[in-house]
């Protein structure tokens, strides 16, 4: 997507995700293209049968794309729109809960201090002191008198990645480019330096111009991380934001772009323990858990990695279950998705989905999602979350 790396090394989650900071775009955003408008209408009214006849609402829609260059979605299509481009998301292996997703209707908030007032309350209101709730956030869309706002993040709650003298990072270093962007613009990092320092909100209104927003404390519940049997993996002091959000991938329903529209599931363990902690270039901890195990990391062949990555996974479960967050392992979710793939098929729908994604970044093959092959993307799939613009 955008700025993502190699498929096969880069799944991050299961879940869309995209690696780039969009610059908001530079040019006026052309009309609505009525034929898209059209094929979304009939898919609505198709699959909810809404009670105003469709060529009823077709005539009025056409007439505002003429007159104004853009319509208005009524709240039920808004809401299908976004839980449909949820359904089509060929990387994520938590849909089966599509139609619950909550939709937050706030079309009409484009200034940043309001778009970041709302991003606070939805992270709120998602969190719920661990029983999260999927939510997106809509934002108003792009019209023919110019952009909506964007939020540049990638996520709305994301740790600093600070470089150091010595060439290292400290924190994320996926987020040092961007902490470095923050930090141009005016943000203080914290002193001392933090692993775990949340970013400000970037966000830019109709004008273009960034802004910065610190989120509040009590709207990122956070994790600390220990393990069930070793008492020295709490002295690592490690720790994991509970609420995953994407915020820089457009939401395109109808024809109609709403380039803010951040949203957010649940964690799935390995995204946190397998990934975000592991990976050589994000947290790069298996060295550290290894040499607390006394593992042998004289060789690859001793498969100290795979022993460190596994106790790393199960810490990262056992710490958000007795914190009392929400988190899906790999095994149960990859029941659900394939569930998930059956209702889609008895509904007559195909669900497209992408292998290399799916299928969770460890213990692979004990997983029944690994077993087999899924229907091919459609890039041209609508609605959809689409790759944030470079
Ligand atoms: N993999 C991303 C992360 O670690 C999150 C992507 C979305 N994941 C989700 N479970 N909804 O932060």
């Amino acid at each position: 997507m955008g700025t993502v790396v190699h498929p096969r090394s880069a799944p991050d989650a299961g879940c869309p995700v995209s690696g780039g900071h969009p610059a908001p775009p530079p040019t006026r955003p052309q009309p609505v293209d009525p034929d898209e408008a059209r094929t979304f209408l009939e898919q609505f009214y198709a699959e909810t049968r809404p009670l105003i006849p469709l060529d009823r609402r077709l005539r009025q829609v056409f007439r505002d794309i003429a007159t104004t260059g853009t319509y208005r979605h009524t709240p039920e299509e808004l809401t299908f729109g976004a839980r449909v481009a949820w359904r089509n998301s060929a990387r994520c292996i938590g849909r089966l809960y599509w139609n619950g997703l909550r939709v937050r209707d706030r079309r009409h908030v484009t200034a940043p201090a309001d778009v970041a007032a709302e991003c606070v309350e939805h992270l709120r209101e998602a969190t719920r002191d661990g029983r999260i709730r999927s939510t997106i956030t809509v934002f108003a869309p792009d019209g023919p008198e110019g952009p909506g706002p964007r939020i540049v993040n990638e996520q709305l709650i994301r740790y600093a990645g600070h470089r150091l003298p010595d060439g290292g990072v400290r924190g994320d270093p996926r987020y040092a480019d961007f902490t470095d962007q923050v930090v141009a613009l005016g943000w203080s990092r914290p002193e001392p330096l933090g692993r775990f320092d949340v970013l400000p909100l970037m966000i830019t209104g109709t004008h273009g111009r960034p802004e910065l927003f610190d989120l509040p404390r009590d709207a990122v519940h956070e994790v600390p991380l220990q393990h069930p049997e070793f008492a020295w993996f709490a002295d690592l002091r490690l720790r994991w934001h509970a609420v995953p959000a994407i915020s820089n991938m457009p939401l395109v329903v109808g024809g109609v772009h709403y380039g803010a529209a951040p949203f957010n599931g649940w964690y799935l363990n390995t995204e946190i323990g397998a990934r975000n902690l592991a990976d050589t270039d994000r947290y790069n901890l298996l060295p550290v858990i290894a040499d607390r195990l006394g593992l042998d990391t004289s060789s690859v062949r001793t498969l100290w990695r795979d022993r460190a990555l596994i106790e790393l996974v199960r810490a990262v479960q056992y710490s958000f279950d007795e914190a009392g967050v929400t988190m899906a392992d790999h095994h149960t979710e990859s029941e659900r998705f394939l569930t998930h793939v059956a209702k889609e098929e008895s509904a007559g729908r195909s669900c497209p989905a992408d292998w290399s994604w799916i299928v969770p970044p460890v213990s692979g093959a004990l997983t029944a999602v690994y077993h087999r092959y899924y229907d091919e993307p459609d890039p041209d799939a609508r609605p959809a979350f689409l790759p944030p613009s470079p």
